[in-house]
C-alpha cells in the first residue's frame, strides 16, 4: 500500500481524530456561509460557529496527535505490527449488506447534520429564541431602548464596537449568557454598572467627536406639584455643554472640563454602583495634579475602600443613554404639559404617581390595577369629575397604563429606581457626587456646586404665575419654601426614594 502520510497516522486513533475535526470544520465553512448569505445577522449562531464546533475541532485535532504520538513510540519500541485496513471480500453477502448499510448510513448521517445545523441556524435567528429565551431577560433594555434617541443604533454599537479582540470576547460571554438562560440562573434585575463595558473612546466616540464643540443646550420643564389643582410651574435653562479644542479655539463647559481635552479626571468610587465617589484627581495636561477628597467621607489610615481608580468617560455622566427608565414624576409633568393627561383632573398628578409606583407582581396586573385603582379613586372622592369627566379619566388612564409599560418590568424587577441615572442631581446623586461643595484639595480648592456652574436658569414660572427671567441666570425659586438657601440643600435628601 503506498502511503501518502508518515506511518505513524494510520492508527484508528489518529484517523477518527481526523474524521471528527474534518466534519466540525466542515460545518463551520458551511454556516459561516449561510452567514455570509443571509441578509440579517444572528447573533447566537455565532455561539455556536465560534464556541461550540471549535471545540469539536480541537478535539479532533488532540486525537490526531495523540494517536501520531502513541503510534509512533509503539513503532519505535518495535511492539507495533504495520497497521493495514481491513479486507473486505465483497463476494460475501454479508459483506455486502454490511456495506451497503454503512455507506448510505453515513450519508444520510452528514445530510441530516448539515439540515439539523441549518436548522439550529434558523432557529437562533426565529421570534422564538429571541423572543422567549431573550427578550424576557432584556425585554426593559430593549424597550427603553426602542423609545430612546439611540433607537435606530445596533446594541452591538455600543456593547461591541469595532475590532476582533472585544468580538471574540463578547462572543465567549454570549456562549455564558445562553447556558445562564436556558438554566435559569440570570439575575433578576440585571446588574449595572456593566463592570467590563468597553471604553467609551472605543464606543461612543466612534459617532461623537468629543472635541466638538456644543454650544448651550435649551431645557424646557414644567411641572406639576401633588395638590388638589395640580399647580404648575415651570423653567427654561440653558445647559452649558460645550466642548471644543485649543485648535478650534472655543473651549469651556461640561464636555471640555471632564473629557480628557484640558484635564483627565479619575476617580474611586466605594460602591459597586458608583454612587459614593470620595476621591477625585484631575491631571492637567501640562501634569499639574489635583487630588479632591469629600470632607463627609471617613477615611481609614487615609486611604479608600475598594480602591479600584476608574478613568472618567462618557458612561460616568452618560449612563442611560439608551436606557432610559423614566421616573414617574419626569413622566407624569411631560404628558400633563402636553395635554395627554387632563391638568384639569383634581389631584390627577399625585394619584397617578402612586398608581405608578406601587408595587405589582406582573406587568398585567400593574396595568389592570392602574385602571381599577384611578377608577376607584374619582368614583369615590369626586364623584362629580367622574361622572361629568369619564372620557378625560378613560384617556388619561391609557396614558399612565403606557407609561408603565414602557417603565416598569415587574418580573424583572425592572424600573427607574434600580438605574441611577447620572445626568442631573435631583433624583440621584449624579453631578452633585463631586460637585456637592464638599471635595476638597488640600491647599483648600473646591468642586464647585454653585448653582450657575453648569446651566443658568435663565427664566421661570412660580405656581403663582408670576414670571422672572434673565439672560445673566436667576436663582432657582424651589416650589416650597426648603427653610434654608438653594445652594446649600441636597436635592436628593428630598427627591430620592
Ligand atoms: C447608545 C449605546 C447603547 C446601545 C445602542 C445599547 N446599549 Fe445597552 N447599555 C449601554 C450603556 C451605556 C449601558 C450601561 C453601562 C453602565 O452603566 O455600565 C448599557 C447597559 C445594558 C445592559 C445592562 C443592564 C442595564 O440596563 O444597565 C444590558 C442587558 C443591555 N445594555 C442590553 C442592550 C441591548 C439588548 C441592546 C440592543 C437592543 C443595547 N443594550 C443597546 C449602551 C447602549
Ligand atoms: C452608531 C453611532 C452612535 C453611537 C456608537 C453612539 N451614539 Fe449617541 N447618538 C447617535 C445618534 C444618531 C443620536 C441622535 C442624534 C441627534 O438627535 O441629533 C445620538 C444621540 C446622543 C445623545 C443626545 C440624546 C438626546 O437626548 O438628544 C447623547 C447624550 C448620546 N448620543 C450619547 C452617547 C453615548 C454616551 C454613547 C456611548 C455609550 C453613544 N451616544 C453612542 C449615534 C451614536
Ligand atoms: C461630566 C459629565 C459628562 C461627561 C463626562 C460627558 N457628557 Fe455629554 N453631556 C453632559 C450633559 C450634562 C449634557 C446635557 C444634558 C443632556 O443632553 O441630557 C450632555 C450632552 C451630550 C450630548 C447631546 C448634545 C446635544 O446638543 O443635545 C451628546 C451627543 C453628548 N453629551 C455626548 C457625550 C460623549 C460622546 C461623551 C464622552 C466623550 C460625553 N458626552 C461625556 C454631560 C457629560
Ligand atoms: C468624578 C467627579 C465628577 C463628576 C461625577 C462630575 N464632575 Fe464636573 N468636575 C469635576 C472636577 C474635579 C472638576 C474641576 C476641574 C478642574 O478644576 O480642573 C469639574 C469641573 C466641572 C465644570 C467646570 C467648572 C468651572 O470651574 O468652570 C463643569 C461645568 C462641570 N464640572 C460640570 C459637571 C456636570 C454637569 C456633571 C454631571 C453631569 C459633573 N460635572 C460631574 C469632577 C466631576
Ligand atoms: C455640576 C453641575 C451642576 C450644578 C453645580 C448644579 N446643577 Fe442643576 N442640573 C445640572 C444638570 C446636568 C441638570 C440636568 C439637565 C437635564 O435635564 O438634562 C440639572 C438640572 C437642574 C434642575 C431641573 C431638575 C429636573 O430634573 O427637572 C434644577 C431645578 C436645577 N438643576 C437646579 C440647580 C440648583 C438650584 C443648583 C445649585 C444648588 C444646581 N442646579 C447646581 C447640573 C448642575
Ligand atoms: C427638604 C426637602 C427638599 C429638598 C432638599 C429639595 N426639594 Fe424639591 N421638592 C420638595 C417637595 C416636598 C416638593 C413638592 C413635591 C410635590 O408636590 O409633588 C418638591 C418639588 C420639587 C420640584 C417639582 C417636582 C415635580 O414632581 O414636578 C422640583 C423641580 C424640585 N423640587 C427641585 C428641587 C431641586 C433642584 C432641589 C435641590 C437643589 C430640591 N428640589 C431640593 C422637597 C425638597
Amino acid at each position: 500500500m503506498r502511503k501518502t502520510f508518515p506511518e505513524s497516522v494510520y492508527n484508528p486513533i489518529t484517523l477518527t481524530g481526523a474524521a471528527i475535526a474534518l466534519v466540525s470544520f466542515g460545518l463551520i465553512l458551511f454556516i459561516m456561509l449561510l452567514e455570509a448569505l443571509s441578509p440579517s445577522q444572528k447573533p447566537y449562531m455565532g455561539v455556536i460557529v465560534f464556541v461550540i464546533l471549535p471545540v469539536f475541532l480541537i478535539l479532533g485535532l488532540i486525537l490526531i496527535a495523540f494517536g501520531m504520538l502513541r503510534r509512533s513510540r509503539r513503532l519505535r519500541a518495535g511492539k507495533d505490527i504495520v497497521f493495514k485496513f481491513p479486507q473486505i471480500d465483497f463476494n460475501d453477502k454479508k459483506n455486502r449488506t454490511a456495506f451497503s448499510v454503512f455507506f448510505v448510513g453515513t450519508i444520510l448521517l452528514l445530510f441530516f447534520s448539515a439540515f439539523g445545523s441549518y436548522k439550529a441556524y434558523e432557529y437562533t435567528d426565529s421570534d422564538e429564541f429571541c423572543g422567549e429565551l431573550c427578550h424576557k431577560i432584556m425585554d426593559p433594555e430593549f424597550t427603553a431602548y426602542q423609545v430612546s434617541p439611540h433607537a435606530k443604533v445596533d446594541c452591538v454599537e455600543c456593547h461591541i464596537g469595532p475590532g476582533a479582540g472585544w468580538f471574540v470576547r463578547y462572543k465567549l460571554s454570549g456562549a455564558y449568557q445562553v447556558y445562564a438562560t436556558l438554566f435559569n440562573k440570570y439575575p433578576r434585575p440585571i446588574p449595572t454598572p456593566i463592570s467590563n463595558l468597553r471604553p467609551a473612546k472605543e464606543t461612543c466616540e466612534q459617532c461623537h467627536w468629543p472635541q466638538f464643540f456644543y454650544s448651550r443646550k435649551e431645557v424646557n420643564n414644567t411641572y406639576y406639584l401633588s395638590d388638589e389643582t395640580n399647580s404648575r410651574f415651570s423653567l427654561n435653562m440653558l445647559l452649558k455643554i460645550g466642548g471644543g479644542s485649543e485648535e478650534t479655539g472655543i473651549t469651556s463647559g461640561i464636555h471640555y472640563w471632564h473629557m480628557d481635552i484640558v484635564n483627565k479626571i479619575t476617580y474611586i468610587a466605594s460602591d459597586s454602583s458608583r454612587q459614593t465617589i470620595p476621591w477625585v484627581r484631575t491631571e492637567s495636561k501640562d501634569g499639574n495634579v489635583t487630588v479632591y477628597k469629600s470632607r463627609n467621607f471617613h477615611f481609614k489610615n487615609d486611604t479608600v475602600p475598594n480602591s479600584f481608580v476608574r478613568t472618567m468617560d462618557c458612561i460616568d455622566c452618560h449612563n442611560r443613554p439608551t436606557h432610559i427608565y423614566h421616573n414617574p414624576y419626569d413622566a407624569v409633568n411631560k404628558m400633563m404639559s402636553i395635554g395627554n393627561i387632563d391638568t384639569a383632573l383634581s389631584n390627577i398628578k399625585s394619584v397617578s404617581v402612586d398608581a405608578l409606583e406601587n408595587s405589582y407582581t406582573t406587568k398585567n396586573a400593574g396595568l389592570d390595577s392602574i385602571k381599577i385603582i384611578i377608577k376607584y379613586y374619582y368614583k369615590t372622592k369626586y364623584p362629580d369629575i367622574f361622572a361629568g369627566n369619564s372620557k378625560a379619566i378613560e384617556k388619561s388612564i391609557s396614558i399612565i397604563q403606557n407609561i408603565y409599560d414602557k417603565n416598569y418590568f415587574p418580573e424583572m424587577k425592572v424600573n427607574w429606581k434600580g438605574y441611577p441615572d447620572n445626568i442631573g442631581h435631583m433624583y440621584f446623586p449624579g453631578c452633585f457626587r463631586c460637585h456637592d461643595g464638599n471635595h476638597y484639595s488640600t491647599n483648600g480648592k473646591v468642586i464647585r456646586k454653585d448653582c450657575n456652574t453648569c446651566h443658568l436658569i435663565i427664566s421661570e414660572r412660580d405656581i403663582k404665575g408670576k414670571a422672572e427671567s434673565s439672560l445673566n441666570g436667576i436663582q432657582f425659586e424651589h416650589p416650597i419654601d426648603l427653610g434654608s438657601p438653594i445652594d446649600e440643600v441636597t436635592c436628593t435628601d428630598c427627591h430620592q426614594e
